[in-house]
């Protein structure tokens, strides 16, 4: 269960891009609780400064301000780097149908730049943030790794792009590659704010300010809600995990299953708010259901998610109260 009982040779250095961003400041966060060196390199493109400068006493900490983009920066950033956990990417569907050609500049080709820097500089394991829209219009449910279907979106295009390269880097290269196919992580650090903000942290910032959110569809729509800190444990233990196991997409999930128009009321209900949602239409390239098998990440990587919806939406919904 967990990860923090996981150990690392001393002097560990993990390089985490998109440091600065959710899910990455949040793998800055655990890896320097347990004693281990981070290097963060961002671009601050839609991460925080206030992220990174968290850790800017901790002696273990680094930041290096760039760009995935230039093959030069990867390079320099993977000098003396252990572990690669890559999550410096675009995110959001509708915003990679008005910007495709910047989607694939910036997570393929910056993936690939990583993939190659990681490479020539002999890193042990390379990590890197993939996600569930790489299943696109696959019907069945729950997702399984193996049972992709047509892509949805430029977004999840430069996913499985990623996907195949990073295979392509451990059968050609011997470079240990694993995927972590995310499924609607939240938590801490989440941005609210924007167009293209995650459902969660928006109605929480929207209700917390007695404004009315508007739900895209009828609200019926459900998703597999993960918890960060069960993407750190996944992040972590796949550094640990056999040769084996490399060259492969893990679905890294809870393996629940929650409806919107139920997250909705549990959050007005929590923060004591009668506001009802306003609706509006459904947004191109999204599916109606997502929710994952893990057995896979069980199987070959140890996985084993402690924070179930519940436990971390109660978690999620006090620091929201405390920090916005
Ligand atoms: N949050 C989710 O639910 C979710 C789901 C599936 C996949 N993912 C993937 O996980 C990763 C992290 O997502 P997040 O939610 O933390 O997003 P985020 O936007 O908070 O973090 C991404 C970080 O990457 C940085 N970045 C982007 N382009 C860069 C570049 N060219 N060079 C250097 N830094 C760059 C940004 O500044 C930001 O700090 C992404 O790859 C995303 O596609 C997230």
């Amino acid at each position: 269960m967990g990860y923090r009982h996981l150990n690392f040779p001393k002097d560990s250095l993990f390089l985490v891009t998109g440091g600065a961003g959710f899910i990455g400041s949040n793998l800055c966060e655990a890896i320097l609780d347990m004693g281990y060196r981070v290097r963060c390199l961002d671009d601050l493109s839609t991460g925080k400064k206030e992220n990174a400068e968290l850790f800017k006493d901790n002696p273990w900490y680094e930041f290096i301000l760039g760009d995935i983009k230039n093959p030069e920066t990867c390079v320099n950033a993977c000098e003396g780097v252990d572990y690669v956990l890559h999550q410096a990417a675009w995110g959001s569907v509708p915003r990679s149908i008005e910007l495709p050609l910047f989607y694939a500049n910036n997570n393929i080709i910056g993936t690939v730049n990583m993939l190659e820097a990681a490479r020539i500089k002999g890193v042990k394991k390379f990590v890197y943030a993939s996600s569930s829209s790489v299943y696109g219009d696959e019907p069945n449910l729950p997702k399984k790794e193996g049972r992709e279907g047509n892509l949805l979106s430029p977004y999840a295009l430069t996913k499985r792009a990623d996907e195949e390269f990073a295979k392509m880097y451990t059968k050609f290269y011997g470079l240990e590659t694993y995927g972590m196919r995310y499924f609607n992580v939240f938590g801490r650090r989440q941005d609210p704010n924007g167009a293209y903000a995650a459902v969660i942290p928006k109605f929480l910032k929207m209700l917390l300010n007695d404004e009315v959110p508007i739900i895209n569809g009828d609200g019926k729509q459900s998703r597999d809600f993960t918890y960060v800190e069960n993407a750190v444990e996944a992040n972590l233990k796949a550094c640990l995990a056999s040769k084996e196991a490399a060259g492969e997409a893990y679905n890294i999930a809870y393996g629940g299953r929650e409806y919107l128009i139920d997250i909705y009321y549990g959050l007005t209900k929590a923060l004591g708010k009668d506001i009802e949602p306003h609706f509006g239409p459904d947004r191109p390239g999204d599916i109606k259901h997502s929710n994952a098998d893990i057995s896979k990440a069980r199987r070959l990587l140890g996985y084993d998610p402690d924070y179930s919806f519940e436990k971390g939406i109660a978690l999620a919904i006090e620091w929201y109260k405390e920090n916005l």
